[in-house]
């Protein structure tokens, strides 16, 4: 992954203090650079997550022929190649650890009339891909991938594409955002039902770019468009998931104020608000705008006295990235915790579940793990041990967030990984601990 392979000492800070923003919305990074992409004119786009996640969509997308320039720090100007504009690759298009990036592609591919190959890393190389490829295939396109059309390396001839009527058998953003965006290229609409809200970030750049999407509860229409979806200019909040860890270190930790500027707050991805207030977190939006169709807050999150709480159903799909670093606050809250209906989370960049489970208890928490979510005991005394982070960014910043309150030194192997969403996470720890 990075050149900076060392492991990361972390030590209980006396107090957590400071303001911050965080890096650009990854989702919204990705929708920005692929949507304009696909686009008639051309694009600003600004505040971008360019962490490496990001940086593999932008690659991938000018291994397609579309031309892409830096503009200021976290700019880019995106000339969009059309609808029609994509080129055959000439390589294996690289997706490196992001599945956003690999099942937004297949999507697009799928609508291509050439052939495309993709891979990832290891962990993109383990994860399902089977749920994309087999609606795509019943839109009209050829697809095929390792162990029998589930696992990447995948292959795509795309083109002559038909509508689907298709309910999803997860709730998930990635897949219902391919199947959008090879809606785009069929001969009649699409009609999708999900069986629970995944966040809407994909819906909500199709229609300001003028595609003719409507949506109730759960069920999507999109009619494919005559004319290409227009550029639009976008300037990408600040991570909700990312600003998650620091809230999380606020709430847990005995000294601590935290706010974090400009931050997202979707309603599709601001679970673990609901969820923190619950467990009588202190919490409190201000400056609440909108910002190119997005709702954006500051967001301030200080010590609190955490009670244990049960969740599941609706809210996962609105917490599913936050998942390890809420369960720090339930492994130290007062009380038993219960997380139901996250299954899910077995299949992100790791099996997070077991991940979780493991290095929580190796910091002598009691976290057990069920086949569907976890169960907490409550009332931990952190103490600091060697971690791994399973090479998962989300994994390896919530054990930081674990250190900052366990007493003595947590060491976190592969701490490296956190480059994929949040690469100046270190130096954003190290300044609200100063
Ligand atoms: C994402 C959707 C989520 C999330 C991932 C990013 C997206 O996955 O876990 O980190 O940008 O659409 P699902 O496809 O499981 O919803």
């Amino acid at each position: 992954m990075a050149a900076d392979a060392a492991p990361r000492r972390v030590r209980p800070a006396a107090r957590l203090a400071g303001e911050l923003t965080v890096p650009g919305d990854k989702s919204i990074s990705h929708r920005a650079l692929l949507l304009n992409a696909l686009a008639a004119g051309t694009a600003r786009v600004c505040g971008l997550g360019l962490g490496a996640d990001v940086r593999s969509t932008e690659r991938c997308l000018k291994a397609l022929g579309v031309a892409i320039e830096p503009d200021g720090a976290e700019g880019r100007v995106v000339h969009g190649a059309g609808r029609d504009g994509l080129r055959e690759p000439d390589d294996v298009l690289d997706a490196g650890n992001s599945g956003t990036t690999m099942r937004f592609l297949c999507g697009v591919l799928a609508g291509q009339p050439f052939l495309s190959v993709l891979t990832g890393d290891a962990s993109l190389r383990r994860r399902p891909m089977a749920r994309v490829l087999d609606p795509l295939r019943a839109m009209g396109a050829q697809a095929w991938g390792r162990a029998d059309g589930t696992l990447a390396p995948l292959a795509i001839r795309g083109g002559g594409l038909r509508g689907l009527d298709y309910a999803l058998p997860v709730a998930s953003a990635q897949l219902k955002s391919a199947l959008l965006l090879a809606s785009l290229y069929a001969d009649s609409p699409t009609h999708l039902r999900e069986p629970a809200a995944s966040r809407d970030h994909t819906e909500r750049l199709l229609r300001a770019q003028g595609v003719a999407l409507q949506t109730d509860g759960l069920d999507l229409w999109l009619t494919p468009p005559s004319q290409p979806p227009r550029a639009v200019d976008i300037d990408v909040p600040g991570d909700f998931s990312s600003a998650a860890f620091w809230l999380v270190a606020a709430c847990v930790h005995p000294a601590a104020r935290v706010t974090v500027r400009g931050v997202g707050v979707n309603p599709g991805r601001t679970g673990l608000l609901d969820v923190l207030r619950d467990m009588g977190a202190r919490l409190t939006l201000a400056n609440e705008r909108d910002v190119g169709g997005e709702p954006v807050a500051d967001v301030t999150a200080a010590s609190s006295d955490l009670r244990g709480v049960a969740i599941g159903g609706d809210v996962i799909p609105r917490l599913l990235d936050e998942v390890p670093v809420l369960a720090v606050a339930m492994a130290v809250a007062r009380g038993a915790s219960r997380i139901d209906d996250a299954a899910e989370l077995r299949v992100k960049e790791s099996d997070r579940l077991h991940a979780v489970a493991a290095e929580l208890t190796a910091l002598g928490a009691t976290v057990t793990e069920r086949p569907d979510g976890l169960d907490f005991a409550g009332g931990a005394r952190l103490r600091g041990a060697s971690v791994a982070s399973y090479d998962d960014h989300r994994l390896a910043m919530a054990l930081a967030v674990a250190g900052l309150v366990a007493s003595g030194e947590t060491t976190i192997q592969g701490a490296e990984s956190v480059v994929i969403s949040y690469p100046a996470f270190w130096d954003h720890l190290a300044a609200l601990a100063a």
